[in-house]
């Protein structure tokens, strides 16, 4: 019957032939994502009705304060996560090291990357913030997890998506074919396809980025910025700046508008030399998705779903969007422009 709106499962299962990656068991990985998904997406919009907001008084492996909703989401997606069978060990932003499914536990072979609340900082403003995740194999026949297996290049996922909590709950996400997004009918509860087969277009009309950091940044960097703003640039006018402060929000209206969204290596923390984002848990699953979507990401030299990681924590500068405008931005950090 027309109207009724197609599930994701329904969209996986339509589409399990096209994607090599979609089998029976990423279905499951992913339908307990999104249990998952409900259950912070309700904590987050009724956090400003109970004591969920404000502070554990923890601090994380980044170093940052940890509020309760991050902790919350954290601990829900390693609850659920633990319990899909299909998992055999994950990495969040919010843990130091790798979390290994206990072995009394049914497992297989996906490894599972997420930060579990992006955009925390926003989270009492009542800005729109999200879930990161990105899904690999393990390669390794050893019969363990060790950090190595998490420590693999972007290109190598065999899915990656975000859920963005705001005036509705979306998921989008791709296994390596096409992007596409889904809308939560929360009267219902499920995620129905709302967005199919999302594509960015080749240049932009905003960038993004803290121009706050001004002081903090190379020369080069400078003169990327100076050109989105710049009447000299290919619109023959500056770009509008928008930035939200929230990596998922400022990407997906990116993503559905076109734009340019960078986090460039600053000075400003020594502890921090190659920007604040996270390669495997922030920015290797949106260059995946923009891959799919004809965006491009780059570090300002290279592609991102090319650099093979060191550190489970790994920072990166990011240039990340509308492929012309990424590669105009990449041109000058290379000083071919
Ligand atoms: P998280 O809440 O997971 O720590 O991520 C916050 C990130 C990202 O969402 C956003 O783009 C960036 O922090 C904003 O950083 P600045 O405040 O330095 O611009
Ligand atoms: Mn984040
Ligand atoms: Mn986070």
């Amino acid at each position: 019957m027309k109207g009724l709106g197609i599930t994701v499962t329904e969209h996986l299962l339509i589409h399990q032939k096209e994607s090599p990656a979609a089998t029976g068991r990423l279905t499951r990985l992913l339908q307990e994502l999104i249990f998952a998904a409900k259950i912070i997406s309700r904590e987050v919009n009724k956090a400003g009705l109970v004591d969920i907001l404000g502070l554990t008084g923890d601090i994380n492996i980044q170093g940052e304060r940890v509020r309760k909703l991050d902790d919350f989401a954290n601990h829900v997606l390693i609850y659920r996560m633990e319990r899909t069978g299909v998992v055999c060990a994950m990495s969040s932003e919010e843990n130091a090291d790798i979390i290994p499914v206990p072995e009394d536990m049914h497992q297989e072979d996906y490894l599972l990357t997420f930060d579990p609340l992006d955009g925390s900082s926003n989270i009492d403003a009542n800005v729109n913030i999200g879930t990161i995740f990105s899904i690999h194999r393990k390669v390794s026949d050893r019969p363990y997890v060790t950090l190595d297996d998490f420590l693999r290049r972007g290109s190598k996922q065999v899915a990656a998506g975000y859920f963005i909590y705001g005036p509705s709950t979306m998921l989008v996400y791709t296994t390596g074919k096409s992007v596409n997004g889904f809308t939560l009918d929360p009267s219902v509860g499920e995620f129905l396809l709302s967005h199919q087969n999302i594509t960015i277009p080749e240049r932009g009309k905003v960038y993004s980025v803290n121009e706050a950091y001004t002081s903090y940044w190379d020369e080069k960097t400078k003169r990327v910025v100076d050109y989105f703003k710049s009447q000299e640039n290919e619109r023959g006018k500056p770009y509008a700046a928008r930035y939200i402060g929230s990596f998922v929000a400022d990407f997906h209206r990116n993503l559905l508008y076109g734009g340019i969204f960078m986090y460039p290596a600053d000075k400003k923390d020594p502890a921090k030399p190659r920007g604040k984002l996270r390669l495997l848990c922030e920015v290797a699953p949106m260059a995946y998705i923009l891959e799919q979507a004809g965006g491009a990401a780059t570090d300002g030299e290279q592609n991102i779903l090319d650099i093979k990681p060191s550190a489970l924590h790994e920072r990166v500068p990011v240039f990340m969007g509308s492929k012309l405008d990424v590669e105009k931005a990449t041109n000058i950090m290379q000083g071919k422009d």
